[in-house]
């Protein structure tokens, strides 16, 4: 159990948690994401909750996205001698201590006790070096999140307006903001069937939640016959007309020219949308389906996986959706993601124990991953993506 070399790994946190245990201190936090599940139930607000845990139709894609993980194993390797491990990686020449980032969550402020989960989860980055890719739907406006990053790169997700003023003022705030890249989701221009927020007539930005970006910016602003505090009401029908656009290819070079810093698109799961935004000139990359929030009827993504790494040709790819485990986390850069990100469980962290429980999550996450690289003898990344790693069954 006791890591003999000195400087810290992931798997360490184990190693705290039973000496602790040795003064009878249990944790606080879950150490499952079943638990950690049931307790946010009881810590969050009944519409958050239902916004946070639901997805599109009758669930089957989320579902899948997270049981698709079983049929993946990795094949252990022994007398490996694998004592340290490096989860290091190199993204966008940024060089990040582990390939884990924290998706972004449109209502991860709410998910806060404070009503500040953004800024919350930014300081989880700042201390776990994971980083957060900030959505443009904040409680708070991106420079505040930005500010709380430390040494941690962030990145800004963008949900591409159909004012382009906007989108370019959007673009040119996250930059000056210090935010390391912008990822264009490409799957929301339209809210998909959610079955459980319908029930309960519940969507959180109609009700004027979690709008900071815009109500923060100038062109924003500019639209509006009076300022977003004295008529909320008409900034909301304001933003409503604004938010949806259906992006086709023609836009990805006006994309492209808003910014230097690295452009990756997410939501790209078919290999020729992934040839097409290579050509297109993007930096990277996102395999996801958005946690099976939008499309229901879906394949699971780790599925779609291997052939997005493929069309990519040596293009970073970022992953999401299903990811539970630190066993999850290691399948996923297995079959060839640069970086893996993680969405409802450290929402579910930060709703029952704040910042500390979303750096509790992430640390999990990474140590049980770091552990499964021990003991089956895989000490780097480059190591799980040698052929024969993993098997699907
Ligand atoms: C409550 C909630 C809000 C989300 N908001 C956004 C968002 O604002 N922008 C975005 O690109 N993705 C958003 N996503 C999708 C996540 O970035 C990610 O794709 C998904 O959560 C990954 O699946 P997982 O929850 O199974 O880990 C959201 C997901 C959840 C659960």
């Amino acid at each position: 159990m006791v890591n003999v070399n000195s400087e810290a790994q992931y798997g360490d946190y184990q190693n705290e948690i039973y000496f602790r245990g040795l003064s009878g201190v249990v944790p606080t936090m879950p150490m499952t994401f079943a638990d950690l599940e049931a307790r946010a139930r009881g810590a969050l607000a009944p519409s958050v909750l239902s916004y946070v845990a639901g997805g599109a139709g009758d669930e089957s894609t989320q579902r899948a996205n997270v049981s698709a993980f079983e049929r993946y194993g990795l094949v252990p390797r022994m007398m490996v001698g694998a004592a340290r491990r490096d989860l290091s990686v190199d993204l966008f020449g940024l060089r990040l201590p582990s390939p884990l980032f924290m998706a972004p969550v449109g209502v991860i402020g709410l998910c806060a006790q404070d009503g500040h989960g953004d800024l919350a989860t930014a300081r989880a980055a700042a201390r776990t070096g994971v980083p957060m890719v900030a959505s443009t739907l904040t409680v708070d406006p991106m420079e505040q999140v930005a500010a709380e990053f430390g040494d941690t790169p962030g990145f800004f997700q963008l949900y591409t307006p159909t004012d382009r003023a906007l989108a370019e003022s959007l673009v040119h705030r996250a930059e000056a903001a210090g935010f390391k890249g912008i990822v264009v989701t490409l799957d929301t221009w339209i809210t998909g069937w959610r079955p459980r927020d319908l029930a309960t007539g519940n969507f959180p930005q109609l009700r004027g939640h979690c709008l900071a970006n815009y109500t923060s910016d100038p062109v924003f602003r500019a639209r509006l016959a009076k300022a977003p505090e004295e008529d909320p009401g008409a900034a909301v029908l304001a933003w409503v007309q604004l938010f949806g656009n259906p992006l086709t290819w023609d836009d990805l070079p006006w994309l492209r020219s808003l910014t230097d810093l690295p452009i990756l698109l997410k939501g790209l799961c078919h290999p020729e949308d992934v040839r097409r935004a290579r050509d297109g000139g993007v930096d990277g990359v996102y395999c996801s389906n958005h946690g099976g929030r939008q499309a229901n009827g879906g394949l699971a993504a780790i599925d779609l996986l291997p052939d997005v790494v493929e069309a990519a040709d040596g293009l970073p790819v970022l992953f999401d959706s299903g990811i539970r485990t630190g066993a999850d986390l290691v399948k996923a850069l297995a079959l060839g993601a640069t970086a893996v990100g993680v969405g409802r469980p450290y929402a579910y962290g930060l709703a029952v124990g704040g910042e500390d429980g979303i750096v509790h999550v992430l640390r999990s996450l990474l140590a049980e991953a770091d552990l499964i690289m021990a003991v089956d003898g895989y000490p780097t990344l480059a190591d799980l993506r040698t052929p024969g790693a993993i098997r699907r069954c």
